[in-house]
C-alpha cells in the first residue's frame, strides 16, 4: 500500500506540564487506556511499555501511526537545564506540541519566555509549521481557562503559523483527540 507520510513532532513545555502523561495515553499497553480516550485510529507501534510517569531526562523518542501519517515525536525535558537541547530538534521538525500547567499561574511567565524564545529562533521563526497548545491540567480547581492561557501567553500575536489550543486532562485523557485530530489535518 501508499506509505504513510512520516513526521517529527516536537513536544515542549516546562517540566510538569504533562508531556510526557499526554504521550503516554497514545500507547495502547497505557493502564490509562482503558479510559478509551483516543479512537483506535490511534496506533502506537513502539515497543516501550507504559510506566509509572517521572520526569523526562534529556528526551525520549516515541513512534505512533494515524491512518494517513507515520509520527516520531520527540518528548523533551522541561527541566531548565535541558531545555537547550530543544533547538537541536527545531529543524527537523514538522510540527511542536507546546504543553502548559493551566494551574500554575506563577510559572506561567515563563512559559511565556520559552515560547517566545522558541518562536524567534531562527530555525523556527521561517517555518510555517503548526503548533498545537494544550492548556493541560484543566482539572485542577485553580486551573485558569484555555481563553485566559492564550491570553497569558499572547498566543494571538502568533501570525505565521497555524495554532490551536485545548484545554486538556492528559490523565484522564480529555482534549487530547481534539487537538490530534487538528494537528493531523495541518499536516496532512
Ligand atoms: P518533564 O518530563 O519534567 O518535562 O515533565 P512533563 O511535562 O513530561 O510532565 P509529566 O507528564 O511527567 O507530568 C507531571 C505530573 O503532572 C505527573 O505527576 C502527572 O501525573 C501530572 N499530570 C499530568 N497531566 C495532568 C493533568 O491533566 N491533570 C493533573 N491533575 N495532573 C496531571
Ligand atoms: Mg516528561
Amino acid at each position: 500500500g501508499l506509505r504513510k507520510k512520516e513526521v517529527n513532532v516536537l513536544c515542549l513545555g516546562l517540566d510538569n506540564s504533562g508531556k510526557t502523561t499526554i504521550i503516554n495515553q497514545l500507547k495502547p499497553s497505557s493502564h490509562l487506556n482503558h479510559l478509551g480516550p483516543l479512537s483506535p485510529e490511534w496506533k502506537h507501534v513502539s515497543q516501550t511499555p507504559a510506566q509509572e510517569i517521572v520526569p523526562t531526562i534529556g528526551f525520549n523518542i516515541e513512534k505512533f501511526k494515524s491512518s494517513s501519517l507515520s509520527f516520531t515525536v520527540f518528548d523533551m525535558s522541561g527541566q531548565s537545564r535541558y531545555r537547550n537541547l530543544w533547538e537541536h530538534y527545531y529543524k527537523e521538525s514538522h510540527a511542536i506540541i507546546f504543553v502548559i500547567d493551566s494551574g500554575d499561574k506563577l510559572r506561567m511567565v515563563v512559559a511565556k519566555e520559552e515560547l517566545d524564545t522558541l518562536l524567534n529562533h531562527e530555525d523556527i521563526r521561517s517555518k510555517k509549521m503548526p503548533v498545537l497548545f494544550f492548556a493541560n491540567k484543566m482539572d485542577l480547581r485553580d486551573a485558569v481557562s484555555s481563553v485566559k492561557v492564550s491570553q497569558m501567553l499572547s498566543l494571538e500575536n502568533i501570525k505565521d503559523k497555524p495554532w490551536h489550543i485545548c484545554a486538556s486532562n492528559a490523565i484522564k485523557g480529555e482534549g487530547l483527540q481534539e487537538g490530534l485530530d487538528w494537528l493531523q489535518e495541518q499536516i496532512s
